[in-house]
């Protein structure tokens, strides 16, 4: 199985990507840590462990909040739009009977890639806070993970927040700009391939149409999640049909091969300018870091297997 550590901003997609990875037989999660982003750490952290405890599979997994502001930004508050007021699009969730570690997060996650040298995956599907300051607390940590697959960037498309950036860049430019420097073995999962892998009504109706019994409430859940996305996204592009984000990036780190990569330089625009977040490819002199990018996805093999496994068959 593939060891993996989890940090999320749980959010819409974030919870369909814990879903994702507690369905996935092939994965070990070995933690989750939770940042400020889509919403608070404070209310990532409990939706979390709400999505942990309705999935049922996962309730041994440590949880272990993290950081509550980007390293040296403001945080612009909850992300409504997609996320809802509670990041789960208002849907009530019982509160949680599971409890959170006590764990500072970059200390959890220097401690799992120690446990782990050499082996562990980390997934990071909100900004790069955690992990900066891991980074932070051990140089050395880079050296120790076997892969890096973060959902971030914008490579050779618009951004999302900005024309020019992604929001979980975005949202801390100088955490992200820590981790591409870092020497760390990274595959970009960015909106130049999330942005066009869309979850179509024609999966909704799958995903009602096959699911056995004793998955009803997760189905309602993620049916949800789903629904009030493709209302948000008809609002701004007129198409009953949403990016997923997250997912993508987890369904990567367990399967490479549904994606095609590139090996590009880049860098971060850290600058306060309204390129700030940027992710620019890099050539001839200048300074950037070599990273996998992920150009292109076999995007209904991904679709389909996330149907299967919030139906779980497949
Ligand atoms: C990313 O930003 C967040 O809103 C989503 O959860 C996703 O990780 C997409 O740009
Ligand atoms: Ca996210």
């Amino acid at each position: 199985s593939i060891p993996l550590l989890l940090d999320v901003d749980t959010g819409t997609d974030d919870s369909l990507a814990l879903l994702y990875a507690l369905r996935s037989p092939e994965a070990r999660i070995v933690g989750i840590t939770t940042a400020v982003g889509n919403v608070s750490a404070e209310q990532a952290t409990v939706n979390t462990l709400k999505v942990l405890e309705l999935e049922g599979s996962g309730r041994q997994i440590p949880v272990v909040k993290g950081a509550d502001r980007p390293l040296r930004r403001e945080w612009p508050g909850t992300k409504t739009a997609y996320h809802g007021e509670n990041g789960l699009a208002g849907y009530e969730l019982p509160e949680p009977g599971l409890d959170r570690s006590g764990e500072d997060a970059a200390a959890f996650i220097v401690r799992q890639a120690d446990a782990l040298a050499g082996e562990l995956t980390l997934v990071f599907v909100g900004r790069l806070t955690n992990l900066a300051e891991a980074i932070r607390l051990d140089p050395t940590l880079p050296g120790k993970i076997k892969r890096l697959v973060i959902m971030g960037g914008a490579l050779r498309v618009p951004g999302n927040v900005t024309p020019y950036a992604e929001s979980n860049i975005h949202g801390d430019p100088e955490a992200a700009a820590i981790v591409f420097a870092s020497g760390i073995p990274l595959t970009m999962v960015g909106l130049d391939v999330t942005a066009s892998t869309l979850f179509r009504e024609a999966h909704l109706q799958q995903l009602r149409s096959r699911s056995p019994e004793g998955n009803e409430a997760v189905l309602a859940f993620a049916e949800h999640l789903l629904t009030f996305r493709m209302q948000a996204y008809l609002g701004r592009k007129g198409i009953l049909a949403c990016p997923i984000h997250d997912p993508l990036a987890v369904a990567i780190a367990l399967d490479p091969a549904l994606a095609e990569t590139e090996q590009v330089r880049v860098s971060i625009d850290t600058t306060d300018t309204y390129t700030l977040g940027a992710t620019r490819e890099v050539r001839g002199t200048g300074e950037g870091h070599p990273v996998l990018v992920c150009t292109k996805v076999q995007d209904e093999a991904f679709l389909q297997r996330f149907v299967g496994r919030l139906t779980l068959y497949a």
